[in-house]
């Protein structure tokens, strides 16, 4: 007798190749802006779910799934929204997309690093308003300007990379980084305060874990350099984001530019995104074309493999 195909939940959208690789071995269902309850529906006829950041698969999730789900696909890097320990409790494997937006996120956080020290939204709303600013809107050049790269892994390694054309000296912290890597590329690993003390410019690159939950908060901004500007492409959830707006307000901060935040999308009317000095996109980091082909077929080929039983967890 022929095996049923298993069904596949794609819960977020995912690029084309991908889910042609998935139909190609299971039934797709891609159903997306599904309510927490909705989902907790759907999962119990479901072997295996893709999710983007935008769904968070908590223990509910797992437990109304019956022990049919087998494996959650993670199409991105980071895995902060999906419960680990209920996927373990219930056989689930957990397999992300390592690789395939590296160079989205890093290409992000440079574009952010450069229109923030130039005003570029700022100045584009300003323009569009129909004023004619010139004056308002001088910038801080790179050259000569200190760097740090707080969570020296593959993104952070490549917007130091990028740094350095910049002219830019570029220092990192990360106590997982070996040094060799570091000093491949020409960048000093140093200690989180000497980090946040010394530079003039932070970007921000940890994943999201207890350990760098609202690492940067009222003790880290009082310990940097007075008019330091800081990028976040990681995750909102390392910046404590009422302790950033007291350090904007307060001047420690010169400006920030930020992709991520807390809760996404943010509260209408938050005074963090709506501060003068910050400049906010919604979660762009993987949105290239090119990311997103690759995260979904990476993301793919993880979930079919761990269906077939060939695979282990990733993430
Ligand atoms: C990631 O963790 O890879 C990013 O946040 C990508 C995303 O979900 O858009």
């Amino acid at each position: 007798m022929m095996e049923a195909k298993p069904t596949i939940l794609v819960a977020e959208k995912l690029d084309e190749a991908g889910l042609q690789l998935l139909k190609n071995f299971a039934n797709v269902d891609c159903s997306y802006n599904l309510s927490l309850e909705e989902l907790c529906t759907k999962i119990s006829l479901c072997d295996a779910l893709i999710v983007r950041s935008g769904t968070k698969v908590t223990r509910e999730v797992f437990e109304s799934s019956g022990g049919r789900l087998k494996v959650v696909g993670r199409a991105g890097v980071g895995i902060d929204n999906v419960d680990l320990s209920a996927a373990t409790e219930h056989g689930c494997l957990v397999v992300n997309a390592p690789t395939a937006n590296t160079i989205a996120a890093a290409e992000h956080g440079v574009a952010l690093l450069t229109s923030m020290a130039r005003n570029i939204a700022q100045a584009d709303a300003s323009l569009k308003a129909g004023k004619w600013q010139r004056n308002k809107y001088v910038g801080v050049s790179f050259v000569g300007k200190t760097l740090a790269i707080m969570g020296f892994g593959k993104v952070g390694s490549e917007v130091a990379r990028r740094a350095k054309g910049l002219g830019m000296r570029v220092i990192a912290h990360d106590p997982y980084a070996p040094t060799d890597r570091a000093l491949a590329i020409g960048v000093e690993l140093v200690s989180f305060d000497a980090a946040i003390s010394i530079a003039d410019f932070i970007s921000l690159h940890m994943p999201l874990t207890p350990a760098t939950l609202k690492m940067f908060n009222d003790v880290a901004f009082s310990n940097m350099k007075k008019g330091v500007r800081i990028v976040n492409v990681a995750r909102g959830g390392v910046i404590d984001e009422e302790a950033l707006v007291r350090a904007l307000d307060s001047g420690i901060v010169a400006q920030a530019a930020l992709d991520v935040f807390t809760e996404e999308p943010p509260q209408k009317g938050s005074k963090l995104v709506n501060h003068e000095n910050v400049t906010v996109t919604p979660h762009l980091g993987a949105s290239t074309a090119e990311a997103q082909e690759g995260v979904a077929i990476e993301v793919a080929e993880a979930v079919v493999g761990a269906l077939k039983g060939e695979l282990a967890a990733t993430a």
